[in-house]
Order: C-alpha cells, then structure tokens, then sequence
C-alpha cells in the first residue's frame, strides 16, 4: 500500500520525504489556505521534494472551467494528479481529461455508487473520505470494503485513495482490506512510526549496554 502525506507544508512534506517513505501528496483548497501561499508556487514546490503523485484541486464548477484548471496544473509538473469533485460535471471532465492523460483523482467520495461512477468515467484514483463519514455515525472503513470488492468484481484499475484518516489504526485497517493508498496528515504519519514500547524497548538495551561496559 502507498502511503500519502495529507498536507500542503513544505517543511513537513520535506521532514517525512527525508525518511524516504512518503510515496505522495495529497492537498485541497482548505490545506493550500492553511499555509497561506499561492497555489502554483506551493505546488511546484511539493512536486521538486516528492517524485510520487501530486494531487491539486481545482475550485471549477462548470466543466469547461474544470478543463481549462487541470490543463494548466498539468503543465506544472509530471507527477500532477488533478482533483475535481464527485459531481456531474467532475465525471464528464473526468473523462474528457484522462482520453488527455491528464490523471484525475475523484474527490468527496462517500459512497460505493459514487465510486463505481468514478471509476466508470476513467479516474485514476478515487477518494473516499472515511473520517468525515465517522464524524456523521457512518462506517467509513465498510465503505472501504465495498469499494474495494466492487473494482475486484470487475478488475477497474482506478485506485483506492483512502482519505480523511483522524487515527493510525485506520491506516492499518485500511491496508487489511486491500486499499491502494492511503494519505495521512503528519501528525499521523509521526504516530504510525513510533510506539511508547519501542522507546522503552531502546531505552533498556542502551541502558543495559552501559552496565555491560
Ligand atoms: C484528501 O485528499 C483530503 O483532502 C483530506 O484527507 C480531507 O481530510 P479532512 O476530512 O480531515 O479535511
């Protein structure tokens, strides 16, 4: 499984990428705000750290408005994924830019029909948003599952991007049914890696290596 960095913070993009494991980045309009710089700069900067996908969301609405975006983010960088939303026009878009190689990732997934149209339309990774699910009482890693059966059924090549994590177990859950990705923000990326047994574990062996002296 792939694993994201959720994130438009330079400085926390380069902190993860320099442990060599972040396979790519995911960002939105709120994450692009939150740093406070344009968005072509802050993209362009992203796609020289990490050589994985880039995915960058157009604000469109309209179908020609979402063309002409992701042309221009395409000629960014080579690693450009272009968000556009789960919406009508985001599907009719979707198709006419991927027939581009132009690869889009849907986005605002929150159920299995919506990404059976994803998929349908030619993306190349869908987002199911499971955090926000749970936020409103629904099951977002049953989502998950039912995304992840229907494009067995029927060998689509779209991949699973699982997106709005708010807890590490949902990465490792997320793994255990078989999602392509799974895009993180640092602060969880940070608790995937540490555990308060390993320092204890380190701690004692250090320990113990002095008394051995
Ligand atoms: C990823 O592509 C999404 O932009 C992100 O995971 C949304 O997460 P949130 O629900 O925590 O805002």
């Amino acid at each position: 499984m792939k694993l994201f960095l959720d994130t438009a913070n330079l400085e926390a993009i380069k902190k993860y990428a320099s442990w060599g494991l972040v396979d790519g980045v995911t960002t939105n309009p709120s994450l692009i705000a939150k740093e406070g710089v344009p968005l072509e700069k802050r993209i362009k900067e992203i796609c020289k750290v990490v050589k994985g996908a880039v995915s960058t969301e157009v604000l469109s609405t309209d179908v020609e408005g979402m063309l002409k975006e992701a042309r221009v983010f395409k000629k960014w960088a080579k690693n450009i994924y272009v968000k556009l939303p789960m919406t009508p026009e985001g599907l009719q878009a979707t198709q006419i830019l991927s027939k581009e190689e132009i690869r889009i990732n849907i986005t605002l997934v929150f159920s299995a029909a919506q990404a059976l149209l994803a998929a349908k339309a030619g993306a190349a990774f869908v987002s199911p948003f499971i955090g926000r699910l749970d936020d409103i009482g629904h099951d977002g890693m049953q989502l998950i599952e039912e995304i992840v059966q229907i494009y067995r059924n029927y060998d689509f090549k779209t991949e699973i991007l699982v997106a709005s994590i708010r807890l590490p177990r949902q990465v490792t859950e997320a793994a255990m049914v078989g999602a392509d990705i799974c895009t993180v923000p640092p602060d969880i990326y940070d608790k995937l890696v540490r555990h308060p047994l390993t320092d204890a574990g380190i701690k004692k062996f250090l320990e113990d290596a002095k008394k051995a002296k």
